[in-house]
């Protein structure tokens, strides 16, 4: 396989569509669809001619997009369907990203789509306030110390932050453990708005249309303020905003450029306005500068130490019935880089392993009887063939992270 071919293609496709995405941003419609569809062409070439290439599930995923886009466009300016736009017809690694079979640009679908692209933003945004409370996040007191800091007092005595008080707050640290699950607890103690986005489906699924929806998200955002309480827009796995370095293919760096530009709306305007954006990310160090400096507020949310350990054993086993060999501390000490979430998969895999043998032994169907009590033993074959799932150089990774960007 020639790499060099690969990349010539990779910068035909990027060139197409970011054309595409300029006409259709301006109400070039037809000329777009042209675009979009060399984009497309472009993209299964690039599939069918390299089928083990590492990006092509990527590619895959960019040509079913831009033909959603393509054929929105065409139902909602009455422009009709091509027979003889490129059609997809994928390698089979491609199958878990779609459903399987040829997707076809002809059909009576179009207003469907439409409908699909309008409910899109709606589908994307949660605004509902989510049912975790700070009681439920386990340690991590000085991550929650910050960021009520950070929203409760200035909304309570904004006259004391003569110098203004920072709006963006990110949360970084390994996979599984908590930045999500924090963020929705701030939301759901603070009496005011939360808006839940997450960053990746900007990217994916509002394509060409992303950068207007980061624009309504915070326009959305601004409206909620008018009730006087405080409004949190909550974007998950930010990182996505900023694209794969070096591989954009579609309109990454204009959702960036705009959310850039929305974030310094809330940090300069309005000395007095309740707006916070909430980042969360485990790869900090794909954010550049500019992107850092819209987040005055940098909190790392680590690995939990002894005492957490001990604490998630605790919560998570409470319901269980454990035979008196097990001890919290015991386990707290031999799960050290677990993460809170890995806590919890292992307390169910000891779960599963006593419930597993209930059935083998043919009672489990007798409502009376109960499985087992839970053992040390049982806890420690699970942790052998549990690893921790974020290993001690990715830990050091976040550290030193740490060092140069964390702002607390
Ligand atoms: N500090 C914690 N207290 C209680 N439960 C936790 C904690 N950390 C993780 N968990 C458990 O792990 C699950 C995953 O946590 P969460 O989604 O908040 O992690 P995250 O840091 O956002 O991870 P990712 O970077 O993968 O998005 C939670 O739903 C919860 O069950
Ligand atoms: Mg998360």
């Amino acid at each position: 396989m020639s790499v060099v071919a690969a990349k010539e293609l990779e910068d035909d496709a990027k060139k197409y569509a970011s054309e595409a995405i300029r006409l259709d941003s301006q109400g070039a419609h037809g000329m777009a669809i042209q675009m979009y569809q060399k984009a497309i062409s472009t993209l299964v070439k690039l599939v069918h001619l390299y089928p083990d290439y590492r990006l092509n599930r990527q590619y895959t995923e960019r040509a079913m997009a831009y033909q959603e886009r393509v054929k929105a466009i065409q139902a909602a300016h009455g422009l009709l369907p091509r027979n003889d736009g490129p059609q997809f017809d994928l390698p089979s690694a491609s199958n878990d990203s779609n459903e399987g079979g040829p997707v076809n640009t002809s059909g009576g679908k179009g207003p469907q789509v439409v409908q699909q692209l309008k409910a899109s933003f709606s589908e994307l945004v949660i605004t509902e306030k989510p049912d975790v409370k700070w009681d439920d996040v386990v340690g991590l007191e000085d991550c929650k110390q910050a960021i009520r800091e950070c929203i409760v007092f200035p909304f309570l005595r904004p006259d004391l932050f003569k110098l203004g008080w920072p709006r963006g707050i990110l949360l970084y640290g390994p996979p599984g453990c908590g930045k999500t699950m924090i963020a929705a607890a701030t939301a759901a103690e603070i009496d005011g708005y939360f808006i839940s986005v997450d960053a990746a489906s900007i990217v994916s699924k509002w394509l060409g249309e992303g950068e207007k929806n980061v624009a309504k998200l915070f326009n959305n955002a601004r409206k909620m303020l008018s009730d006087n309480k405080p409004v949190i827009v909550f974007v998950d796995e930010i990182d996505s905003l900023l694209g794969t370095r070096g591989q954009e293919v579609g309109g990454e760096v204009r959702v960036r450029d705009q959310f850039l530009k929305e974030t310094d709306g809330i940090n300069d305007k309005g000395k007095n306005l309740h707006l916070y954006v909430i980042g969360a990310t485990n790869k900090p160090w794909s954010l550049d500068l500019p992107f850092i400096r819209r987040f005055p507020k940098r909190i790392m949310v680590p690995l939990p130490d002894l005492e957490a350990r001990g604490s998630q054993f605790r919560l998570y086993t409470a319901p269980l019935t454990l035979s008196d060999d097990v001890g919290l501390e015991t386990l707290a000490k031999i799960s050290e880089g677990y993460s809170g979430s890995d806590i919890k998969d292992i307390c169910q895999g000891v779960q599963l392993r006593v419930v597993r043998e209930l059935f083998k032994s043919g009672k489990a169907l007798d409502k009376e009887t109960e499985a087992r009590p839970i053992t040390m033993a049982d806890f420690k074959d699970v942790m052998k063939t549990r690893r921790p799932s974020v290993s001690p150089e990715a830990s050091r990774a976040y550290i030193q992270w740490s060092s140069s960007f964390s702002a607390l």
